[in-house]
Formats: C-alpha cells, sequence, structure tokens
C-alpha cells in the first residue's frame, strides 16, 4: 500500500509546500487530457489534501490546503474558439471549470486562467490570441511579483478554522510547483514557464 501511495505522496508534499502552482494543459474533447486527471486523482487525497469532518455528515470535506494562500496559474490552450467564460461554447468547455472545483475542493482558490485560441484555426487569430495571452502572462507574473515583493518573509498561515484561504494581494508566492500534462516545449509552453521562472525558489519542474 505504502508503495502505491509513493507517488501520490511526493506530488501531495510538492503541492503543499507550493505557494504557486502552474498547470499547463490543453483543452481535449471539452475536458482535460488524461494525464492532467490522473494528476488531479493523486493530490485529491483524503487526510492529506482533503480532511473529514465526522460531526457533519452532509458535507464532511475540509479542504486542508486552506491554511495559507495559494495560487493557481492555469494555461490552457484550445483548438477552436468561444469556449472561455461567458462565450458561445462556454458549456461545453469543461476543463477550467473541471479544475477550479478540483482545486477549491482542497483549498487553492486564488486561481488564474489565461487560454490561448484557435490553434486549429491558425492565421491572424491564432497570432492575435497568443498576443493577448502573453500579455495577459506578463502581467500576471508582474502582478504575483509584486505580492512577492510587498510580502513578508514568513508565511502568513490563516487562524486555526479559517473556513477558505483568501487572495490578499500580500499573498506571497515563494515557491512553485508545475505540471504539464503534455512534453511539448514550444514557445507558448515556454513562455508560460516564464510565470514558474518569476518564483525562483525551490520550484519543481517536470
Ligand atoms: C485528442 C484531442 C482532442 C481535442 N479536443 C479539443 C476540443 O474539445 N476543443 C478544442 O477547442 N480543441 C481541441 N483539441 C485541440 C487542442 O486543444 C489544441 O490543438 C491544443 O493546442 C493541443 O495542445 P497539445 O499539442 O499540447 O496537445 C483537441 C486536440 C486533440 C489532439
Amino acid at each position: 500500500m505504502r508503495d502505491a501511495l509513493a507517488e501520490s505522496d511526493l506530488l501531495v508534499d510538492e503541492l503543499v509546500a507550493a505557494d504557486v502552482l502552474v498547470i499547463g494543459t490543453p483543452l481535449y474533447n471539452f475536458g482535460m487530457p488524461a494525464a492532467l486527471k490522473a494528476w488531479i486523482d493523486q493530490v485529491v487525497r483524503l487526510g492529506r489534501t482533503v480532511g473529514l469532518d465526522e460531526s457533519n455528515p452532509t458535507d464532511p470535506y475540509v479542504p486542508l490546503l486552506a491554511d495559507r494562500p495559494r495560487h493557481a496559474v492555469i494555461l490552457t490552450a484550445r483548438g477552436g474558439i468561444g469556449f472561455g467564460p461567458g462565450e458561445a461554447m462556454a458549456h461545453m468547455n469543461h476543463l477550467e471549470p473541471n479544475l477550479v472545483t478540483a482545486l477549491g475542493f482542497i483549498g487553492i482558490t486564488c486561481i488564474h486562467q489565461i487560454a490561448v485560441e484557435g490553434q486549429e484555426i491558425g492565421g491572424e487569430l491564432l497570432t492575435a490570441s497568443v498576443v493577448r495571452a502573453q500579455r495577459e502572462v506578463d502581467a500576471l507574473v508582474t502582478e504575483l511579483q509584486a505580492a512577492l515583493a510587498a510580502a513578508s518573509p514568513t508565511r502568513r498561515a490563516l487562524p486555526p478554522g479559517s473556513p477558505t484561504a483568501s487572495c490578499p494581494s500580500s499573498a506571497i508566492p515563494k515557491r512553485a510547483a508545475y505540471t504539464s500534462s503534455t512534453d511539448r516545449q514550444d514557445d507558448w509552453w515556454i513562455r508560460m514557464r516564464d510565470v514558474v521562472e518569476a518564483f525562483d525558489m525551490g520550484r519543481a519542474v517536470r
């Protein structure tokens, strides 16, 4: 049993230590790729990232990573267009909503989302989407770096009993974990790594 849980333990340890999680993923068949789902299933762990409050049988789950603010940056690539929030195809996009729900379930609630669309359409549409996403990445890096600069040298733990972590501007991104559901190393994904590299302490990059 211990052997079976070893990989999960490693992934959970990495997540517990991280202040920023960066997920780079394509949209596959309206949801997440199997490899990313496998990662989710390894880190949503009873007793490690989710507690059980037996005095509350109708809603017993307690998010254990809500002890302090943690940021998640979700960077997605889509072949089609219109899958963003409020857009025509949004109801068919089960990728980011699934990730937001699963991460929130374990207590990661400071979530930033940036997408590139139109990879299968190409041309000017794709170029414009990449340029816009890169601008958003730059702005996000600046925002998170400012939060880092403003942060005190010690992590701010929330008082015991706090239901969820808030996302104050003074949230302290010091360590980053990175997970990518594909091995692609093209410009887009390398660019995405800038977000991780903005926080160069003790990160784990796979
Ligand atoms: C198996 C598969 C399923 C896909 N499903 C979708 C989809 O549902 N919606 C969409 O907009 N793009 C879809 N795409 C396109 C990808 O999201 C897009 O090409 C992305 O850039 C692929 O990233 P990758 O090359 O890192 O895998 C799919 C691609 C593949 C290979």
